[in-house]
C-alpha cells in the first residue's frame, strides 16, 4: 500500500491553487493508500509572525481542510509543531546539506526578490520540508508545481544521508496532475497569497464576484473572436465547469459575439455552485468548537508513532543513539 504525504502552510486563506493542485488530489489518494496530511505551522513561521494570527490561521485551515473532504477516518490529519521529531531530523539533515543546494532554490531567491528577510528560516525551509517528507517515510507526496524543486531537494537529501550513513530513509516521488500543476491567478501569474492574485474557496459571495469580475483580460471588443488558449477566464473555466459548458464556452470565444464580461459571470456562477457543498460542510463543522482540536489530537498522536520508528532508524545510524 502506497503512503503519501503533502503539508499546506497556514498564511491565509485557502485558495483555489491549493484545492485544484494539492487539496483535491489529497483528498483523492486518501482512499487509495495511508494517507498523512498535515498544517505546516513551522513553514508558515517563515512568513506570519504574530501568534494570534498564526493559531487562527491554523484552526481556519484546519477547518477548510476538513469541508474539502478530507476525513479523518482515512487520513491521518495533524499540525506540524505537534510532531516534536520534525525539527530533530530537520536539523541532523541540515548538517548533511550542501549550501550550494539552498542558494539554488527558487522559492528562496522569489522571496528575498520580493522583499521578505533573508532569514535563516526561510534559507533552510527546503531541509525542514524534507523532515517532513522523510519523517513518515512516504512513497508519493501531491504537490503543485512550484513544489517540484522541494521534491528534488528532499530525494537529494535522503541520497546523501543513505550514502554517508546507510539505508535508512526512503526516497518520495512528487505527484503532479498537469492540468491543474499552476492555477493562474486574476492577472494571469500563478495563483498565489503573495502575489494578491487569489480566489478563495471560502471567500464571501460579493467580494469573490468582484475579484472574478476584475480578472485582466486584453481589450478585445465584444463582436471579435478571441482566442481561449491564453485566457485566464477560460483555464478556470475549465477546472470548474462541465466538458459540453466547457466547448460551448470555447467556441463562443472563436466566433466572437460574447464579451468578456459575460464570460466572467459565467465563470463565477459556476465556480460559486461547485463549492457550494463545501461551503455548507464547513459551516456545520464550525458550529461544533471541540471537533478540530479533537481530529488534530488523534492524528498527532499516530504521526508521532511513525515519526518516531524512523527517528530510532536515524538516531542509530548517525551514532547519536545505540543501534
Ligand atoms: P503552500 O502552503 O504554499 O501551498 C499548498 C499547496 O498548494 C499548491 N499550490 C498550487 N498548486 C497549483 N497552482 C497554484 N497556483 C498553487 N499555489 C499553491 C502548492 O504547490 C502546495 O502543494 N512548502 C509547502 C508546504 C509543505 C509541504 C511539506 C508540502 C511543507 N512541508 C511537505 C508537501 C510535503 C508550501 O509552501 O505549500
Amino acid at each position: 500500500m502506497l503512503r503519501y504525504i503533502t503539508g499546506l502552510q497556514p498564511s491565509g486563506a485557502l485558495h483555489i491553487g491549493n484545492y485544484f493542485g494539492a487539496v483535491r488530489p489529497a483528498v483523492e489518494l486518501q482512499d487509495r493508500g495511508e494517507a498523512f496530511y498535515f498544517i505546516a505551522n513551522y513553514h508558515a513561521l517563515t512568513s506570519t509572525q504574530h501568534g494570534p494570527t498564526l493559531r487562527e490561521y491554523t484552526h481556519n485551515l484546519a477547518l477548510d481542510l476538513l469541508a474539502c473532504g478530507l476525513d479523518p477516518a482515512k487520513a491521518c490529519f495533524f499540525r506540524q509543531s505537534d510532531i516534536p521529531a520534525v525539527p530533530e531530523l530537520a536539523w541532523i539533515l541540515s548538517t548533511i546539506t550542501p549550501m550550494g543546494l539552498l542558494e539554488r532554490a527558487h522559492s528562496y531567491k522569489d522571496k528575498i526578490a520580493r522583499g521578505l528577510p533573508a532569514s535563516h528560516g526561510l534559507f533552510a525551509y527546503p531541509v525542514l520540508m524534507a523532515a517532513d517528507i522523510l519523517l513518515y517515510r512516504a512513497d508519493v507526496v501531491p504537490v503543485g508545481k512550484d513544489q517540484k524543486q522541494h521534491l528534488e531537494i528532499t530525494r537529494d537529501l535522503a541520497i546523501k544521508f543513505n550514502e554517508t550513513f546507510g539505508d535508512v530513509l526512503q526516497l518520495p516521488e512528487p505527484y503532479i496532475r498537469d492540468e491543474v500543476a499552476t492555477v493562474p491567478g486574476l492577472d494571469g501569474q500563478k495563483m498565489s497569497k503573495s502575489y494578491g492574485n487569489t480566489l478563495e474557496v471560502f471567500g464571501t459571495e460579493k467580494a469573490l464576484r468582484k475579484k472574478v469580475m476584475s480578472i485582466v483580460t486584453d481589450s478585445t471588443p465584444v463582436e471579435a473572436p478571441k482566442e481561449p488558449a491564453g485566457s485566464t477566464i477560460f483555464q478556470l473555466y475549465q477546472l470548474f465547469a462541465p466538458a459540453d459548458e466547457v466547448n460551448l464556452m470555447e467556441r463562443q470565444f472563436r466566433e466572437g459575439g460574447v464579451g468578456y464580461g459575460e464570460f466572467k459571470k459565467r465563470l463565477f456562477e459556476t465556480f460559486w455552485e461547485t463549492f457550494r457543498p463545501l461551503r455548507e460542510r464547513r459551516a456545520r463543522l464550525q458550529a461544533d468548537p471541540g471537533y478540530v482540536e479533537s481530529v488534530l489530537a488523534d492524528g498527532a498522536a499516530r504521526a508521532r508513532i511513525v515519526a518516531e520508528e524512523t527517528m530510532r532508524k536515524v538516531r542509530a545510524a548517525v551514532g547519536l543513539a545505540d543501534p
